[in-house]
């Protein structure tokens, strides 16, 4: 797979996809928006797997800068061979009282860009005849928990899609869907998530390495685990009235 972009790479998954690919001997390139933290990360990635590790400070909610990274994945120097569109957060909010701003950034990270990039690293990607994108959607794509199940959801078909499309060039296109994962994305959203059991909790080693070996395999769905197995089997047969109910006791949700 050569180069691999990451979005999202200084925390959590995409932190734990650029040690797991730096480890099988993959070139990266690493996007976030706290270029310290990404100096620090390429440092340790660098001195730890011995290969060459470039930043790329972007907001992926800042049109230009998601257009400085399709640039990148466009480039022939160091081609990108795997592009993995991890980057995202939690909307928390309602939507009819909540801020249209944050509605608007959450929107043009988790699909936007997802959009753009795929777009831009398709291209070179078939012309080339082979790479891969790997989207990373949630479970929360099956349910009806606001508009961040909705951004999943949008991400998941896509994805289908675009494996659809790619069919026979040589490149394809994963959706990962994981549960909850432990990382900083209930943190950074002050979600509180007392009352998650520790059996639904999943470890970013695992998922990554689960997404990466479905990359690998050609697989269009990746979700991680026996047990989100049968949750998203259960989601995609209940009547979709038990899925909103379902949905309207989320987790972390603000009851009012
Ligand atoms: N954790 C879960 O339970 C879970 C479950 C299902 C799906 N997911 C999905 O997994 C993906 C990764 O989440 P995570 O749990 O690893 O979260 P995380 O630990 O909070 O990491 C998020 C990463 O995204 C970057 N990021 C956030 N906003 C950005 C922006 N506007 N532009 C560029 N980079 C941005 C952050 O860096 P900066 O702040 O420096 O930009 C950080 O590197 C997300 O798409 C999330 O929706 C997570």
């Amino acid at each position: 797979m050569g180069t691999a972009l990451i979005t999202g790479a200084t925390a959590g998954l995409g932190l734990e996809f650029a040690w797991q690919l730096a480890t099988a001997r993959h070139d990266l390139v690493l996007v976030a928006r706290d270029t310290e933290r990404l100096e620090r990360v390429a440092g340790h990635l660098h001195a730890a797997a011995g290969v060459h590790v470039e930043v790329l400070a972007a907001d992926l909610s800042d049109r230009a800068d998601v257009d400085r990274v399709a640039d990148r994945l466009r480039s022939t120097e160091r081609p990108v061979g795997l592009l993995v569109n991890n980057a995202g957060f939690a909307v928390r909010q309602r939507f009819v009282d909540g801020d249209l701003d944050r509605e608007e950034r959450a929107f043009d990270v988790m699909v936007r860009a997802v959009m753009v990039l795929s777009h831009a690293a398709a291209g070179p990607m078939t012309a080339r005849g082979r790479g891969a994108i790997l989207n990373v959607a949630s479970v929360a794509a099956l349910t009806a928990s606001g508009t961040y199940s909705a951004h999943k959801a949008w991400v998941r078909s896509f994805t289908e899609g675009l494996a659809v499309e790619l069919a026979g060039t040589g490149v394809t296109a994963t959706v990962l869907c994981p549960g909850f994962v432990h990382t900083e994305f209930h943190e950074r959203a002050e979600l509180d998530m007392g009352a998650v059991p520790e059996a639904a909790w999943l470890r970013a080693d695992d998922v990554v390495a689960t997404a990466l070996a479905d990359v690998r395999r050609g697989a269009v769905i990746s979700t991680p685990s026996v047990r989100y197995r049968l949750v998203s089997a259960l989601l995609r047969t209940l009547p979709r009235s038990a899925v909103r109910a379902v949905g309207s006791h989320r987790p972390g949700s603000r009851a009012r």
